[in-house]
């Protein structure tokens, strides 16, 4: 059976600041849905991560159908009434058009989705980030779908031997959506040369080599291009499908080990470690750190299981501790240099004015 995974992500409010949505808004969102994707989807599972709200849904109508994305912006604008009525923080916060017009792509919500024949059995992991951007994904991914020092599966696995076509995004570009395909293992150095750069080139899909299919899909948002301004961080989604002719679950997981220093954090003005947390989790220092989490499916016909937490183990506790520290370790500078992101990265226009001022008042001496 041909099935569609559509996961649709928004900030529409939170409490205490940028931490958590309420239950009355999660409930809303989860009612919405429930009432209105009947008929529509097969399945769905709403979840937060940090201050943002993700609508999972399974269905059979393919990717950027007018109907699943209507349904998604409507709950979103009925959350954000909820919000509103307890006076939550940032209400509607990544509703940036006012009225919906066919694709909720460009429009604030963060989009990934993917259609493909089912296998006869299915695993697949979603990812969510908060206090981040899209590029945070562009190292694990890299490392998880073309390094065997990471996935043992490209040595191993004779479904693998083929590697991945990586399909990059330069998010610059506004226009339209501007694509380069890169083969792994053959153009790994220029693969790895576009995704240094983080806040330009954008993993935006994987397709294993072997059978064609697609293996990951990635929202690639970026909130300040659509709104022209700081309106919260892009906080990405991602869908990986694992296992057969794709990396095994542990294989994808094994780079969130390094905690790497990702653009985000405070006001999204930072660079901070990526810390992988459990689901559900908060945010907190320095509205931060920056985390991930992953919930980990099997589906059948559409119907989904019940999720697993891929970031809940021992192990893993053992990570946050590490990357705590290394949190602790580039606060400890402030606002100098590497700490915070450079100028044409600063998403607070508040920096622009003051700079602008400043620089009327330099005198050219001698
Ligand atoms: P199983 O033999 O338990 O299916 O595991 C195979 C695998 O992919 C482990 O990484
Ligand atoms: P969000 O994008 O998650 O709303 O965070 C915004 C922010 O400025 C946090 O300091
Ligand atoms: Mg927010
Ligand atoms: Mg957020």
């Amino acid at each position: 059976m041909k099935i569609t995974l559509s996961v649709l992500k928004a900030d529409v409010g939170s409490i205490g600041g940028h931490i958590i949505p309420s239950t009355a808004l999660i409930n809303e969102v989860k009612n919405f849905v429930k009432e209105n994707g009947a008929g529509l989807i097969i399945d769905s599972y709403i979840s937060h991560t940090g201050d943002d709200i993700a609508i999972l849904v399974t269905h059979d109508k393919g990717v950027s159908n007018e109907s699943i994305h209507k349904m998604g912006w409507d709950a979103f604008l009925a959350g954000t009434e909820m919000a509103k009525k307890q006076g939550l923080y940032g209400a509607g916060q990544d509703l940036l058009k006012d009225a919906f017009s066919g694709n909720i792509k460009g429009m604030g919500p963060a989009v990934a989705e993917m259609e493909f024949e089912e296998r006869p059995n299915e695993p697949f992991v979603f990812f969510a980030a908060d206090k981040t951007d899209p590029g945070a994904y562009n190292l694990p991914f890299y490392l998880g779908f073309s390094d065997p020092m990471y996935c043992a599966g490209l040595i191993l696995s004779p479904k693998m031997s083929k590697g991945f076509t990586y399909r990059i995004i330069d998010v610059e570009y506004t226009e339209k959506d501007k694509i380069i395909e890169l083969n792994a293992p053959e153009e790994i150095y220029d693969i790895a040369a576009l995704l240094r750069d983080n806040e330009r080139y954008v993993i935006e899909s994987i397709y294993s080599r072997t059978s064609k299919s697609q293996a990951v899909s990635i929202s690639t948002t970026r909130l300040h291009n659509i709104a022209g301004k700081y309106t919260g961080k892009d906080d990405p989604v991602a869908l990986v499908r694992v296992q057969g002719e794709f990396p095994a679950t542990g294989e994808v997981l094994a780079p969130f080990q390094i905690g790497h220093l990702v653009a985000g954090f405070m006001r999204g003005s930072h660079n901070g470690p990526l810390m992988p947390c459990k689901l559900n989790t908060t945010i907190s220092y320095f509205d931060g750190p920056p985390v991930v989490t992953g919930a980990a499916f099997c589906v059948k016909d559409g119907k989904l299981t019940e999720p697993a937490d891929v970031f809940d183990h021992p192990y893993w506790d053992y990570v946050r501790q590490e990357v705590s520290r290394k949190a602790t370790d580039i606060r400890r500078q402030g606002f100098s240099g590497a700490a915070m992101l450079p100028f044409s990265e600063l998403e607070y226009g508040g920096i622009v004015d003051k700079l602008q001022k400043l620089e009327e008042k330099f005198k050219l001496v001698n």
